[in-house]
């Protein structure tokens, strides 16, 4: 039975897909080799565009692919459903990929539940603060609905993306992100957080950077994958 692992912020363009590329092709190849799955519940598909695009070239997917634009809500959610936990019984690691908004056909809410962590990326902007806030305060309703419905904990981990270290106002950003986030709700982040690279802007659903490049791991991307792997695992 795989773990659901969500990567969601109610804002677009904080690398919900991107995150959700990168930790999926390093979960499917060396070290890890576990049996990874998607769902693209983005009517954008972002990750689904991509996926044909680089099967139509002749790549080798190292993990499986299920489209799913439609919305969710009533009558279809037990189609969903069924997708879903089929999905889930054949991989080790399931992947969302959500829409950057909290209430698009009903997606968030039936997802969110059934998931064993959410992640939540955040960028070192002053724009970023009140989506994570808004979007962290519904998954930690979400994490006390699923602890009194399932007994069960539901993870819910912010952390930086897209971060240039050399700047000194996006550090003072990312303070202010954390320490709100911090002190408004006791919660702990990731410690490793992700650089704005160009190999990340590239990232395919071949793309491992995983162990990759020396410059790649001294700016800190295995380290994010293993401290991600280190969290669903523990
Ligand atoms: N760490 C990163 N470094 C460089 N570019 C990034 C990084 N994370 C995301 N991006 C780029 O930012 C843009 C938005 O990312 P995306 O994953 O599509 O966001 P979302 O799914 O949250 O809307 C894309 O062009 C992506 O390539
Ligand atoms: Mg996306």
């Amino acid at each position: 039975m795989g773990k659901v692992i969500i990567f969601g912020n109610q804002k677009g363009g904080v690398g919900k897909s991107t995150c959700t590329l990168l930790a999926a092709n390093a979960f499917a190849s060396e070290p890890f080799n576990l049996k990874v799955k998607v769902i693209d519940l983005d009517e954008q598909q972002t990750i689904g565009v991509l996926y044909e695009g680089e099967l139509e070239r002749g790549t080798e997917p190292i993990w499986e692919l299920i489209s799913y634009p439609e919305s969710i809500t009533g009558g279809k959610i037990h189609k969903f459903l069924k997708i879903f936990n089929k999905a889930m019984e054949e991989s080790d690691v399931l992947f969302v990929d959500l829409p950057g908004y909290l209430d698009e056909g009903g997606k968030t809410d039936t997802v969110s539940p059934m998931a064993d962590f959410i992640f939540i990326p955040f960028t070192p902007s002053d724009k970023d603060t009140y989506s994570t806030e808004t979007y962290l305060l519904a998954m930690l309703e979400k994490k006390k609905q699923v602890f009194e419905e399932q007994e069960r904990e539901l993870g819910v981990i912010p952390f930086v993306n897209k971060i240039d270290t050399r700047i000194k106002s996006q550090i003072g950003y990312v303070k202010n992100i954390l320490s709100s986030i911090e002190s408004l709700h006791e919660i702990d982040g990731m410690k490793n957080m992700l650089g704005l690279y160009k190999d990340h802007a590239n990232a395919g659903i071949d793309t491992n950077m995983y162990g990759g490049r020396r410059e790649m791991k001294e700016k800190n991307l295995t380290k994010w994958i293993n401290e991600l792997h280190h969290m669903i695992n523990s």
